[in-house]
């Protein structure tokens, strides 16, 4: 017999025709924000109090609102649907007003902060030699000429960071900023998110005392609520009949202890997946658990996104728990190792103290941790561990780290 291969076109062309369980699969990505947010009624009346202001009396009062809550529990999202409907709202009245939501993880410091501002208030705006607070005048004297009014949420604020030169804290610059332009309208008010309070811990007492004045909580989702929550976005985004009540009730069951939606939604989408691969048209129990094995890994492309310097931290603590065998290291094995990985790329380390940070922020990604030594080991030192992540995963991601 003669063989004859397929041409890549029908190879594509085939795949692309194969039924699929999919109407629009985009509807359950992380990133999607739904236009209905079940369950966080509360969480959105409590906004809007806090912020009716802007648009009832625009300028006469620099709000503040703090949205706490772990994991998946829509912190992200309900900021932003809350931002695009407050900006049409204020449009309705003629009134001039931005939503601009900024994510402290991709932008770690006050002066990235102010840029990714300007950038959607003025894209013209040169940011080159500039210091934040000059970039912030600049920035404040275009909100004033147009008459516009900003509603700032900062997400993920635990990794917002001061930098050395930089007169005040971020967060102490960005809420009291508005008592330089005393008797002048005020066009900043902000919506901080975070999993946590910690991050309050290191700020002056009166900003801290602001940042408290409307704390907004969000629970963890129980399984009916994320029954309910992956059912809408299934409604939007996988064809009628594919889906049955059992699949919905065994993944809002399974990811009911962490109570995350976006666990539950990435659940499902990956559950379609391995019906399509099967080009079984619904959506089955055995999906489920197989797309159950695949999501319990943390997103590798996280740690990948690192800076350099937090990576290279994080491979010492995975190469020194593989060789020690044991639950937990010391931050001084982590740190001999760190400079033997530096010096083996050729690159210089960054000081002890810095280690804090690196530690902090891989704690606040819910893969290390950190405890006081107590019996057993000579003085107070602190013990690191990995969490949700094996030795094995972090030396495949980064062991080739050169960059
Ligand atoms: N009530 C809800 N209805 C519909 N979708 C929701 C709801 N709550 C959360 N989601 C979805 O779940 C996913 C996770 O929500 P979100 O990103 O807002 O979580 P978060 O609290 O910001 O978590 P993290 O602290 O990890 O950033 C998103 O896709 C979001 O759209
Ligand atoms: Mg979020």
């Amino acid at each position: 017999m003669i063989w004859c291969p397929l041409l890549a076109y029908d190879i594509i062309a085939g795949e692309m025709n194969r039924p699929t369980v999919f109407k629009d699969e985009a509807k359950l990505f992380p990133d999607h924000v739904p236009a209905n947010l079940v369950h966080r009624d509360p969480q959105l009346k409590s906004l809007s109090r806090v912020f009716r202001v802007m648009i009832e009396s625009p300028g006469s009062v620099a709000q503040k609102a703090t949205l706490v809550g772990d994991v998946g529990v829509g912190k992200t999202a309900v900021a932003k649907r809350f931002g695009s409907t407050l900006e049409s709202l204020a449009r309705d009245r003629g009134i001039s007003l931005r939503y601009i939501h900024v994510n402290c993880y991709k932008d770690r410091t006050l002066f990235l902060v102010i840029k990714k501002v300007a950038q959607q208030v003025m894209p013209s705006i040169p940011d080159r030699g500039f210091s934040a607070q000059e970039l912030f005048q600049t920035l404040w004297k275009i909100l004033e000429d147009e008459n516009m009014y900003l509603l700032l949420a900062l997400d993920e604020i635990d990794f917002l960071i001061s930098v050395a030169g930089e007169k005040d804290a971020p967060l102490y610059f960005l809420s009291r900023v508005a008592d330089e332009y005393l008797n002048r309208p005020q066009r900043l008010s902000l919506i901080l998110i975070t999993r946590n309070l910690d991050f309050l811990s290191g700020l002056d007492k009166s900003v801290q005392s602001t940042l408290l004045h409307n704390v907004i909580k969000f629970e963890r989702y129980g399984a009916d609520q994320l029954h309910d929550i992956i059912k809408l976005r299934g409604q939007d985004a996988i064809r009628e009949g594919a889906l049955s009540d059992e699949v919905l009730s065994m993944i809002s069951d399974i990811s009911a202890p962490r109570g995350d939606a976006r666990y539950a939604l990435e659940l499902l989408w990956r559950a379609g997946k391995y019906a399509d691969a099967e080009s079984n048209t619904r959506v089955l129990p055995e999906h489920v658990r197989k797309a159950q094995l695949d999501v319990s890994q943390f997103p590798m492309h996280i740690i990948m996104d690192l800076p350099l310097h937090e990576r290279l931290f994080l491979l010492s603590v995975a190469k020194v728990l593989k060789k020690s065998r044991s639950a937990y290291v010391t931050m001084g094995e982590v740190e001999s190792t760190y400079r033997v990985l530096c010096e083996n790329r050729g690159i210089e380390p960054r000081k002890h103290t810095q280690f804090w940070e690196y530690l902090q922020n891989l704690k606040n990604l819910g893969i290390m941790y950190a405890k006081l030594s107590g019996a057993g080991y000579r003085g107070k030192t602190t013990l690191i561990g990995l969490l949700n992540i094996s030795i094995e995963a972090v030396e495949e991601a980064l062991s080739k780290d050169g960059k």
